[in-house]
């Protein structure tokens, strides 16, 4: 299904780039995960009932939309450019219109990845190129902080990773690499998901 069709099915406005205009050298444009992508990841990876998903970096919330709609589980997105964090706002106003039937919550918080208090309750992370690896890291160690306080599962889930974010997980954490999800037959390497767990 066409991007502009997926949305109107969602009643979202998700398709378009957008630039920083200060060109930060952290923190990167907003870009959706493509639709297909996310159909391409959910044929194998399975999402179970008490799952509650984190996108750090949810742009406009295409992820967080598509996941509740579908699996009708609780989903926290995180969002530090004003404009975007605006629009995914009305996105949730709008698509709460034709989801008034799922309970499970969805919350859109305004600020930084690297500030937001990981619930002893998220277990997944998404993460689609939000940032650069020196805020990456930050938020992989405050994901591991949290357990801590309640020892859990938890995934993270790379789209379209780069080279730095894999090398730092592998190295430096005891997150493992537990699948590969290709999403085209392109020559691309980077059209991928990388799913981690620690256990
Ligand atoms: C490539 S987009 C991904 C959007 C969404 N996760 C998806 O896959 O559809 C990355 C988003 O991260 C946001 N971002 C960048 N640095 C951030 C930070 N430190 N904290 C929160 N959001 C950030 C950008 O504004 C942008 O909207």
């Amino acid at each position: 299904m066409a991007e502009r069709k997926y949305d109107r099915r969602l009643s979202i406005k998700t398709v378009g780039i957008r630039e920083w205009r200060d060109g930060s050298s952290h923190y990167n444009r907003c870009e959706s995960t493509p639709y297909s992508a996310l159909d391409k990841l959910f044929q194998s990876y399975k999402i179970n009932k008490g799952d509650r998903l984190v996108d750090f970096g949810c742009g406009r919330g295409r992820v967080l939309f598509y996941i509740h709609d579908r699996f009708q589980i609780p989903v926290t997105g995180i969002e530090v450019h004003d404009k975007t964090y605006e629009e995914a706002l009305d996105n949730k106003m709008s698509y709460r219109q034709r989801a008034k039937h799922i309970k499970a919550p969805i919350s859109i918080e305004y600020g930084l990845a690297e500030h937001y208090e990981i619930k002893a309750e998220d277990n997944i992370f998404y993460f689609f190129n939000p940032f650069s690896v020196k805020i990456f890291k930050k938020v992989v160690n405050n994901i591991l902080k949290s357990t801590k306080t309640e020892r859990r599962q938890m995934d993270i889930i790379l789209y379209y990773p780069m080279p730095e974010y894999k090398i730092f997980l592998k190295k430096n954490t005891p997150f493992r690499l537990v699948d590969k999800i290709w999403v085209s037959d392109s020559n691309n390497n980077y059209e991928k998901f990388l799913i981690y767990r620690f256990y």
